[in-house]
């Protein structure tokens, strides 16, 4: 605590990276797919967030028919069952999939490529529970 006592900055940052992450997932609920910059304070280490970023993206975008009893192949309600699908995500998410349709299943709008980018960074990072 004396930390924060002698620099009362710290006690703010925080505070700030809290504030920041609350409302980067209120805007990604309310306008779909997300831009490239939302949740950039949140990365960990450089790393695209999966907390912050691909789980907001995945419930606007994908859990709608990834749920258990929907039409898509796979369970994306938490962490595990996407994680388990990423050795497919990346050929299904851009255009000419090896098999079946482009997702999302229900685009056009697919995910911008900026989006694209963040998806197949957090996946080539390790697809880590960050
Ligand atoms: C409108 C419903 C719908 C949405 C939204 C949707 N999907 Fe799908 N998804 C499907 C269906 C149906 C299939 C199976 C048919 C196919 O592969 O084309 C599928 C298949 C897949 C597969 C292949 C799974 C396997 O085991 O073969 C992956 C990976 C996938 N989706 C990822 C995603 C991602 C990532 C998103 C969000 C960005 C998404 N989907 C959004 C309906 C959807």
């Amino acid at each position: 605590m004396f930390l924060f006592k002698n620099n009362p900055v710290l006690i703010f940052i925080p505070v700030l990276i809290f504030f920041s992450c609350t409302k980067d997932k209120a805007e990604l609920k309310k306008e779909g797919p997300p831009s490239a910059s939302y949740c950039d304070s949140m990365k960990t280490a450089g790393k695209v967030s999966y907390k912050c970023y691909i789980d907001s993206l995945v419930t606007v975008r994908c859990r709608k028919c990834h749920k258990p009893g929907g039409d898509g192949n796979g369970d994306f309600t938490g962490f595990n069952g996407i994680k388990a699908k990423t050795g497919l995500i990346p050929g299904k998410i851009q255009a000419n999939p090896p098999n079946g349709d482009r997702m999302p299943q229900d685009g056009p709008p697919y995910l911008p490529d900026s989006v694209i980018a963040k998806m197949l960074s957090w996946i080539n990072d390790g697809a880590l529970n960050n």
